[in-house]
């Protein structure tokens, strides 16, 4: 009589969505933590620094003041328009707070946007590798990803000319990441303009993830914005301020489908969470000096970890200028990077990122992220090394 059991209820679409296998590799390292293992963590893409205590200070003192309300659906218009001043400075661009959306969140920002857009037989042109949830968002939402596999000596560079092979009829988006998660790309002004000429030409958006912004060690960085206003785009704070843990995020929009996504927001989020918006002020009003360092401490160490890398034997056939991340060519040792990073975690006692979870494109690949400390960084390419040197003698 209680012998049935509710998963035969799920819905399809939710029992087809592949795990998120960076988070799958945490938890196994977790797990051996638990059993008293020393871990090193090269695996997840969270910065190591804690949140400013300005930062800090000002969400504390929100819930204080009594700032523990609903917020205006679109977000606090103080933290809309520290938003738009931020673009403003950066990159020349002239928007208005109304074209803002406050969300918890890249990760939802996505999702609203995508859930605007799509509907089925719509596909979404992006980079494969590509960052791992892009994918899962489109197919859940009915849509179809197309794949444009990039090519590794140049960057895994997303070239305009090569995305117009890809277009056709279905094609309602293209999504862009730069600074790129798991390549560590940085899109070329040139890239990003030609990208704009085919959003004005086939009145088709350019969706425009910009989480990485700010984390960019060498040239320029450019905002698909400055060249189309045909765009969305998404960015938070969880990267560059480390607040990974408050969940706040943002979508700029074009003015004609403002309405559109704040009635998402309105239904199914409501808004964010109001003395995090508080905090998300301080973080683009406050001090950047802190924000400079950690820039600079990353880019330190990013250039420990390529060097440590090529010694070792894995392959890096461009520099990665931006993001956190280094995506090495390890198809020397092994075709099936999920294993691979399943023997580094349980017999070197590393967490690696498999590049499958970045896509077809990335299969034999390990991502190795660089938010750790230069400390725990030497360690884990020690524990690296002795593993490698180890699989050359089999
Ligand atoms: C490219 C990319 N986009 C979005 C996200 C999600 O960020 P958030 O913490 O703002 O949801 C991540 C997180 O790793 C990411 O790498």
């Amino acid at each position: 009589m209680f012998s049935k059991k509710l998963d035969c209820i799920l819905s399809k679409k939710s029992e087809d969505i592949p795990p998120f296998y960076v988070m799958e590799v945490l938890e196994s390292a977790q797990a051996l933590e638990a059993e008293g293992r020393n871990i090193i963590h090269l695996e997840i893409g969270e910065p190591d620094f804690p949140t400013a205590p300005h930062i800090c200070e000002a969400a504390t003192a929100a819930m204080v003041r009594g700032n523990t309300k609903y917020t205006h659906s679109q977000g606090l218009l103080s933290l809309r328009e520290a938003i738009v001043e931020s673009y403003l400075q950066k990159f020349g661009v002239d928007l208005s707070p109304e074209q803002v959306i406050v969300t918890s969140g890249t990760s939802p920002a996505l999702l609203m946007v995508f859930m605007a857009l799509l509907e089925n037989q719509d596909e979404v042109i992006m980079a494969n590798p590509y960052y791992a949830c892009y994918p899962n968002f489109v197919k859940y939402l009915g849509g179809t990803p197309v794949y444009v596999y990039t090519n590794e000596t140049k960057g895994f560079a997303l070239e305009p000319g090569t995305v117009r092979q890809y277009l056709s009829p279905n094609t309602k988006a293209i999504l862009v990441n730069s600074p790129a998660n798991p390549t560590g790309h940085v899109m070329s002004a040139e890239s990003l303009e030609g990208l704009a000429e085919i959003a004005e030409e086939l009145n088709i958006p350019i969706i425009s993830d910009e989480i990485y912004q700010g984390l960019v060690y060498s040239g320029e960085e450019h905002c698909i914005l400055e060249y189309t206003d045909k765009a969305f785009v998404l960015n938070g704070f969880s990267k560059l301020y480390a607040m990974t843990g408050w969940r706040l995020g943002y979508i700029i929009c074009p003015k004609e489908c403002i309405r559109a996504l704040q009635k998402l927001q309105q239904n199914f989020f409501i808004c964010a969470n109001s003395f995090v918006q508080e905090a998300g002020i301080a973080a683009l009003k406050g001090p950047q000096e802190h924000v400079a360092e950690m820039v600079e401490t990353y880019n330190m160490r990013r250039q420990y970890v390529l060097k440590r890398l090529i010694e070792i034997g894995l392959d890096v056939r461009s520099e990665p200028m931006g993001a956190f991340y280094v995506l090495a060519d390890a198809r020397k040792f092994s075709n099936d990077s999920l294993e691979l990073s399943r023997r580094i975690l349980n017999e070197a006692g590393v967490a690696v990122t498999p590049g499958i979870d970045f896509g077809e494109g990335a299969e034999g690949y390990l991502r190795f992220s660089y938010a750790n400390s230069l400390e725990n960084i030497k360690e884990g390419m020690d524990r690296l090394a002795a593993f490698f040197e180890k699989e050359l003698e089999v």
